[in-house]
């Protein structure tokens, strides 16, 4: 089981697509741990997206995250991490096969209404700035034997 950090970003939020966004992970059987409305602060955006500190869009990338309310998740599941990232698309909307969030909804990289961690490392560090440990419930679900197949690898 792996854990990933999903955001709705404030252009998802605007656009009324937050349920539309959750509904997709919870049919796909991933199970929700932790959820929250919140507006991110500037300092919360730029630890965030440190990797990007010295690129050029890093300064367009914190005002848009910090635009407006956000949803933070996290959701878990057997390979969370690229599951989640399949099902979000490519960064640049025009990349991303129709069936994805962002290949359904999105028009330009700068409204990519969603972000998932990108690898495990990411998501701990990710998990870790968004929620407190008893934020996170751990849970079993009565419908867990028809999502997994106890046989498969
Ligand atoms: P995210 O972190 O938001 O989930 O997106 P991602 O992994 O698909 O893409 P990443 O490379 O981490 O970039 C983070 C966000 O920065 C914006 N971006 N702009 N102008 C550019 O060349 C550029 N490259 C990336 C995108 O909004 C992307 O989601
Ligand atoms: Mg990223």
């Amino acid at each position: 089981m792996e854990r990933t950090l999903v955001l709705v970003k404030p252009d998802g939020v605007q656009r009324a697509l937050i349920g539309e966004i959750v509904s997709r992970f919870e049919r796909r059987g991933l199970r929700l741990v932790g959820m929250k409305f919140m507006q991110m602060t500037e300092d919360h955006a730029k630890e965030h997206y440190g990797e990007h500190k010295d690129k050029p869009f890093f300064g367009e990338l914190v005002s848009f995250i910090t635009s407006g309310p956000i949803v933070a998740m996290v959701w878990e599941g057997t390979e969370a991490i690229k599951r989640v990232r399949r099902m979000m698309g490519e960064t640049k909307p025009m990349d991303s096969l129709p069936g994805t969030i962002r290949g359904d909804y999105g028009m330009d990289m700068g409204r990519n209404l969603v972000h998932g961690s990108d690898k495990p490392e990411s998501a701990a560090r990710e998990i870790r700035s968004f929620f407190a440990d008893e934020e996170l419930i751990t849970w079993s679900r009565d419908t867990e034997k028809w999502i997994h197949d106890p046989f498969s690898l």
